[in-house]
């Protein structure tokens, strides 16, 4: 570390992402069973700043977490334990600070989308940039993204994605030069211009908790009867779309998310316990789309997390004909009409 270490400050905003080949089923320390492929997002961000001070006794871990303005105790709890996880193997340093740590999301937090791509990238990220400068490592950018990748892994599997521009990929994949399971990689120069002008409308059918933790849904996946099945055919599809984005072939790229969503919900009926997460709405939403699709022809697809919420996927080309269509039938389905709009996005940006 250098000597003359000061106060100081760093604020990054980070995106969520949406997988289109979806991780489901992990092991060891945050490791996914299979590939997957993300469309980064760019309205669904978290806001983290971090004030770093050094403080006099290196040792434990020390931090005021607060989340949107207001501290939070289950939070902090948890950021303290990822963070001294952090600090015995990849940031010594955080032992040797006091971390202020203030984090704050564009979307409600009660709206059932999942925050934790976005929170644990945002932090991620900044850590990473406190090390690079408190440490004067001289990382080029592929290194410093890849650090805060793994980073951000160990917080969510998923958030590993959210920091690259418009798409990413995370698991190793035979087919696939420099992927690795320790980080995602961007796909961005691949990718064909189509999928830079996707949008994602949300509909929020349900804002409920989740019935199923996604760590709960991933530790099913040991012995769920499909899970090796399943693990090749996500790979097979990584490798099917990996080449599908560099080819913008919208209608094959809408079947495979379409198929993984619907898969990805399939293991968790088949699971012991079994789950249901669609609401009725979800389903119905599922068949508007599709009659829609057949109707018109045009090219609108539907993708769905571990939840009740659908996830919207078209290109811009279409966006006023797909207004329409959602205003007219699918917001009545939505919990108080809510639909958030995004779509793919730049990736995180340094704000402070
Ligand atoms: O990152 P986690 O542990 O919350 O898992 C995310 C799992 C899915 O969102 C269902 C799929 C994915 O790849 O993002």
């Amino acid at each position: 570390m250098n000597d003359d270490l000061t106060n100081g400050s760093v604020s990054w905003e980070s995106p969520s992402n949406i997988a289109i080949v979806k991780y489901w089923g992990k092991h060891g320390f945050q490791y996914p069973n299979n590939a997957s492929i993300s469309l980064t997002l760019s309205n669904a961000v978290t806001r983290t700043t971090i004030n770093y001070r050094p403080k006099k006794e290196d040792g434990e871990v020390s931090i005021d977490f607060s989340f949107e303005g207001t501290n939070n105790a289950a939070f902090q709890v948890k950021i303290e334990k990822y963070l001294a996880l952090l600090a015995k193997q990849y940031l010594p340093f955080i032992t040797g600070f006091h971390l202020e740590i203030d984090s704050r999301n564009t979307f409600p937090h009660s709206s059932g989308i999942a925050s934790s791509a976005s929170s644990m990238s945002a932090l991620a990220l900044g850590l990473c940039d406190i090390e690079a400068m408190i440490a004067g490592i001289p990382y080029n950018t592929q290194q410093f993204l890849a650090k805060a990748s793994t980073l951000a892994r160990i917080g969510s599997g998923s958030a590993s994605r959210s920091v690259y521009p418009h798409a990413a990929m995370w698991g190793k994949h035979p087919d696939i030069a420099g992927s690795s399971d320790e980080f995602a990689i961007g796909v961005e120069e691949r990718l064909h211009p189509v999928f830079k002008s996707f949008h994602d409308d949300i509909l929020i059918i349900s804002a409920d908790k989740k019935s199923v933790s996604s760590t709960a849904g991933h530790a099913l996946m040991e012995d769920n009867p499909y899970s090796d099945s399943r693990y090749r055919q996500a790979n097979d599809r990584t490798r099917q779309l990996y080449d599908i984005l560099s080819g913008g072939d919208v209608d094959a790229f809408g079947k495979l998310a379409e198929d993984e969503a619907l898969t990805l919900h399939a293991l968790m009926m088949c699971s012991d316990p079994s789950y249901i997460l669609m609401e009725e709405g979800s389903l119905s939403a599922i068949k508007a789309v599709r009659s829609f699709r057949a109707e018109t022809k045009l090219p609108l697809y539907f993708t769905l997390d571990a939840g009740p919420n659908i996830h919207l996927l078209y290109p811009d080309e279409i966006k006023d004909s797909v207004a329409g269509f959602v205003d007219n039938e699918l917001r009545s389905l939505c919990s108080d009409g809510t639909i958030l709009k995004d779509h793919v996005g730049n990736g995180p940006k340094k704000t402070g």
